[in-house]
């Protein structure tokens, strides 16, 4: 008797892991997923928004999913602890999921983003106009491997990327523009504009993302999606990934922190020079022997050294 209802237990929970794998996102693991009729329906982390688990999901979402908190257990932190997070903000999406054009981070200080989700102008306050979404149609990646004895061939480290990219990432080959290398570096270039990209494409922009995180080893994509990539066989380590933005508008940084910076400097000098007036001034009076209690006082440590 107890045997079969292990044995019924034992299929109930094979049937349901089952059927936890067919209903999961392969493209997405912040998601909870669940089936409604007969369908498998996925929703992102923080937005709760569907998304597509046959395509990538857009940065804006996979930021959010990425901000919102951990289920499970959370230490106690001093209140000033921060976290390094490498330009991760809580951003607003469209229902398409894009990036609204101006972003808040949930604060009272605002900025205007490009479709990559990063800022291009200088942080404002709430009044700040963000006219539209201005475009990333063009990301330069740049990526070190380990140093080896031997360089790879270069077109086999080309042809390795652009299989990857094709593949893992969906994107068309139409949108990669060049792949240079220069042992021990890499540069991917991706270039799409608005108008050639259709409705089923991918954006490079989301792309990018995907990629830097798995070299990051923080994958996007579900667990079992395992990233790597080999040139002929041989595992490519990369070391370090660094990613440029080249918008349809140019960015519009004032030039506030360079005044900013110069006007520092200039106050430091100042500083410095008044400072030295002032020593001169009491060490000339020092050696006459006509200091004066007032001058004395503003110095505290001499005043210790006069009395011992
Ligand atoms: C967004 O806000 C969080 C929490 O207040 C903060 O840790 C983070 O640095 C902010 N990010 C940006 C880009 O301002
Ligand atoms: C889009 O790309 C095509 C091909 O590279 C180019 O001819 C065209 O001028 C671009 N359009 C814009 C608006 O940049
Ligand atoms: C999901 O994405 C694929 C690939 O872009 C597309 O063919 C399909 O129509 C999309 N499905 C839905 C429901 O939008």
């Amino acid at each position: 008797m107890e045997a079969t209802f292990r044995i019924v237990l034992f299929l109930m929970v094979m049937a349901a892991s089952a059927e936890e794998n067919l209903c999961s996102c392969p493209t997405n693991r912040r998601t909870h997923c669940a089936m409604e009729q007969d369908s498998c329906i996925c929703k992102a982390l923080g937005s709760n928004q569907q998304v597509n688990c046959s395509t990538l999901t857009s940065k804006c979402l996979l930021m959010k999913a990425e901000v919102s908190p951990p289920k499970g257990k959370t230490y106690e932190k001093p209140e000033t602890a921060f976290l390094d997070n490498d330009g991760l903000y809580d951003p607003d999406c469209e229902n398409s999921g894009i990036f609204k054009a101006r972003q808040c981070n949930q604060t009272d200080t605002c900025w205007c983003v490009n479709s990559a989700g990063v800022r291009r102008t200088d942080k404002s306050d709430t009044n700040i106009q963000c006219k539209k979404l201005v475009r990333t149609s063009w990301i330069f990646i740049e990526l070190k491997h380990k140093e080896r004895k031997t360089p790879f061939s270069q077109s086999e480290v080309a042809s390795s990327l652009l299989r990857l990219i094709q593949n893992r990432y969906m994107l068309r080959p139409t949108f990669i523009s060049s792949i240079e290398y220069d042992h021990p570096f890499i540069k991917i270039e991706l270039k799409q504009n608005a108008s050639q990209k259709s409705y089923e494409d991918v954006d490079i922009a989301d792309v990018a993302y995907y990629f830097e995180k798995d070299i990051k080893l923080d994958s996007h994509f579900a667990s079992n999606n395992k990233f790597n990539i080999a040139v002929k066989g041989e595992p490519l380590h990369i070391e370090n990934v660094l990613i440029y933005y080249m918008d349809e508008i140019p960015p519009e940084f004032s030039m506030q922190f360079l005044k900013a910076g110069v006007v520092a400097v200039a106050v430091v000098v100042l500083l410095a020079i008044l400072i030295g007036i002032i020593v001169l001034v009491i060490m000339r009076r020092w050696r006459t022997g006509k200091y004066e209690k007032v001058e004395i006082k503003e110095m505290g440590e001499m005043q210790i050294n006069r009395v011992s």
